[in-house]
């Protein structure tokens, strides 16, 4: 287990708090998320990277875990985060990050998106022609000057589910780096808009740190190409973070220092050999806060049918990832911990279709009603990616901290769900 994960008296604890003990208090599921962890992952990033090369920034991807608590702590710790909408942009303001710290990210951004950028005076990363065309043209209604980076597309192949491999050939993302240097040029002639970077992702969950390096590789090569053309770089950005190992724990994750090596040699002497020094950018999401928070979910019921099903108050609508992508989470049984296995379940949720299934086949003690499953590594795209399908409030989120613990999302009720609803005239 990682050292924010224990065990006492057979129930598995979460920074200095029983997850038994939580659970009973606030109701399941229920995601609980340790902020000392966090913070650790923080600092492995920025220790890493600061100790080769001073100027580096660290962008939280908001879209990893969006709860304002989270970008509050990162906030605090000088983060500043990746934001893919106008949503998580204001969000992360809300959190207290600063709009210099911010990346406006996006493949298909509205003008609402752009006026909301312009207003806040937030950098945008363009991915396309005609974001360009358009934010000149609001920046310049607003009298304002945008600065922009282009995401370039590196085609690089990597070894990830396909579905978040963001920067092959054939992705929807970036402009292809043969034909980057004349949306640059282009740039450049714009009025109200100043290019002064360069952002770039590869994709998501890439256990290895080569892909990495090659990004790297790709992407100065571009710079010195725009350097050239007459760009005054203040950042680079090469994106998204490590992948993290959801199946044992020191395994095939690499370390940040194995990152920080990968990238860091290519870009430092391209730094030097052009005499410039922009600030480095990553956008990491999963490694930040993915082992920091686990899944409570209860045992509803156990059946014995074409296999040992226990069925458990969480499914597809509070975590999608073994649905959507075949994902791993670790399972185990918190009010159980550390008892022998006794036999062989399949952990599967309330949503009406087959494919709710949270764990296939694991050896676990024995299993009764009542008992609390933890899903582990919970923290990345769990309950950022969460829906009401089926009818069904989000549930709610904890933060710990030591043995303190409090609400940072209450869970959403079927009032809630109504909200937002409106009765046609003629009904
Ligand atoms: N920056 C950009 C532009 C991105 O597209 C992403 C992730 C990130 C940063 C953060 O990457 P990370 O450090 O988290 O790998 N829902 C999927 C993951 C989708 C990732 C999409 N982009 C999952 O649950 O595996």
């Amino acid at each position: 287990l990682p050292p924010h994960l224990s065990v006492k008296d057979r129930h598995l604890r979460i920074g200095g708090c029983d997850a038994v003990e939580l659970a009973f208090k606030y109701g399941t599921p229920l995601y609980v998320t340790d902020e000392d962890r966090i913070r650790a992952n923080f600092h492995g990033y920025k220790k890493a990277l600061s100790s080769r090369y001073q100027n580096i920034r660290i962008l939280y991807a908001a879209k990893a875990n969006g709860n304002p608590s989270i970008l509050k702590i990162l906030a605090e710790e000088g983060a500043g985060a990746d934001v893919f909408s106008s949503g998580e942009l204001t969000i992360a303001l809300q959190a207290g990050m600063k709009p210099e710290y911010l990346l406006f990210n996006g493949s298909s951004k509205t003008e609402a998106d752009h006026r909301l950028a312009v207003e806040k005076g937030v950098r945008v990363s363009l991915d396309s022609i005609d974001e360009l065309m358009q934010l000149d043209q609001i920046a310049g209604e607003a009298g304002k000057v945008v600065e922009v980076s282009f995401r370039v597309n590196p085609a690089i192949d990597v070894p990830t589910h396909p579905k978040i491999a963001t920067g092959l050939a054939t992705s929807k993302f970036g402009i292809p780096a043969a034909t980057i240097t004349e949306a640059y040029a282009q740039a450049l002639v714009c009025k109200n808009v100043v290019p002064v970077g360069i952002h770039c992702h590869i994709g998501s969950q890439i256990l290895s740190v080569e892909p990495f390096a090659k990004e790297a590789q790709v992407l100065m090569e571009v710079v010195a190409e725009l350097h050239k053309m007459g760009v005054k770089f203040k950042f680079v950005d090469l994106g998204g973070g490590l992948g993290v190992c959801y199946e044992h724990y020191g395994g095939p994750a690499p370390a940040f220092d194995a990152y920080a090596d990968a990238i860091m040699p290519e870009i430092i002497s391209t730094f030097t050999r052009l005499g410039i020094s922009p600030e480095i950018w990553i956008e990491p999401g999963r490694s930040m806060v993915c082992d920091s928070t686990i899944l409570l979910t209860k045992v509803n019921s156990v059946k014995q049918a074409h296999k040992t099903f226990v069925n458990v108050d969480a499914g597809f609508n509070t975590l999608i990832r073994p649905a959507m992508y075949d994902s791993y989470h670790e399972v185990l049984v918190a009010n159980r911990a550390g008892e022998e296995q006794a036999g062989t379940y399949t952990i599967t949720g309330p949503i009406c279709e087959t494919g709710d299934i949270l764990a296939h086949d694991r050896k676990l003690p024995a299993i009764q009603v009542g008992d609390l499953i933890a899903l582990l590594d919970a923290g990345a795209y769990g309950y950022s990616m969460a829906s009401q399908y089926n009818g069904r409030g989000r549930c709610a989120e904890v933060l710990v901290k030591g043995d303190k613990s409090a609400l940072m999302r209450r869970a959403e009720t079927v009032d809630d769900l109504l909200a937002a609803v409106v009765t046609p005239p003629w009904l």
